[in-house]
């Protein structure tokens, strides 16, 4: 039996994977903050499934967590087959207006955890010659997003660095992919505060099990890429082809003001 390592699996799109997962057989390592969600989501697997459902509670913008969660793998002497760096946050409003600290811990989490777990991992799946590895970007990785500029370009890095990541590995039997979600009905618009307004406007939200779908289907394929949801947000992501980028960044910058 294979064993998946997913952050952020205490709900959204994490805790998704974990339930697709768990009904493949597969073992579980879930990881995030909120102790209480993690322990209910694993006692349920356990029994629903007959898997092994680890829990490693952990705040990822901790300095040394990825360590920790290293660390706890190691000492309970599993093997990751699956990394999901699915573990994220974003923060709506004008930069010069925010929480600074708050923007730091959106690179923290989208960026240098990710980071961290793909290099603690990646080495030990290119020993075996197998494993995979799936990093969770959006389709705002694609083109600057005004009122979201920090985690957008969190997901540009995401976006850039799995793909290159994609092609380093493929001759080593490991898999990198990287997934591009459209606006999908989750906590995240909460967690970023978006305007009710704005998020009301999001009419076309795709479902978490929806992204989990797509994502799966395109690992199986091998690809390095996929854009998760209908036409539009394939359209959304090509736009930056065909659209000078300040006037696309301008049109963006009127649709997301509150
Ligand atoms: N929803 C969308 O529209 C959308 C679109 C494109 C991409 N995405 C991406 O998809 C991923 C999953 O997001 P989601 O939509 O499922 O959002 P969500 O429902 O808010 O879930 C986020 C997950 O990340 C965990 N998390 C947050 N801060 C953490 C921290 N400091 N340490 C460890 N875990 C932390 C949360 O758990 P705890 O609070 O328990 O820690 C939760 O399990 C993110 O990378 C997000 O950027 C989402």
């Amino acid at each position: 039996m294979s064993t998946a390592l997913i952050t952020g699996a205490s709900g959204g799109i994490g805790k998704a994977f974990a339930q697709e997962l768990a009904a493949r057989k597969t073992n579980l390592v879930l990881v995030a903050r909120s102790s209480e969600k993690l322990h209910q989501l694993a006692t349920q697997l356990q029994e629903q499934y007959k898997i092994q459902v680890e829990v490693i509670v952990k705040d990822l913008t901790e300095p040394k967590a990825t360590d920790g969660v290293f660390d706890a793998i190691k000492a309970k002497g599993l093997t990751i087959d699956l990394l999901i760096n699915n573990a994220g946050f974003g923060d709506y409003g004008d930069f010069a207006k925010g929480d600074g600290e708050r923007q730091l811990k959106i690179i923290q989490l989208n960026i240098l955890a990710l980071v961290d777990l793909t290099h603690k991992f990646l080495p030990l799946m290119r020993q075996r010659r197998t494993g995979s590895i799936i990093n969770l970007s959006s389709i705002t990785g694609f083109q600057p997003m005004p009122y979201l500029s920090v985690y957008a370009a969190s997901k540009a890095f995401v976006l850039s660095f799995s793909e290159a990541l994609w092609a380093e590995n493929r001759d080593y039997g490991v898999r990198v992919m990287v997934v591009c979600p459209g606006p999908t009905e989750t906590s995240f618009f909460t967690e970023a505060k978006f305007p009710q307004t704005l998020a009301e406007k999001n009419n076309k939200l795709s479902t978490p099990e929806e992204v989990v779908r797509d994502a799966l289907q395109a690992l199986e394929k091998g690809d390095s890429t996929v854009v998760s949801g209908g036409l539009g947000n394939k359209l959304i992501v090509n736009l930056h082809r065909f659209l000078p980028r300040e006037s696309l960044v301008s049109v963006i910058a009127k649709k997301f003001k509150s």
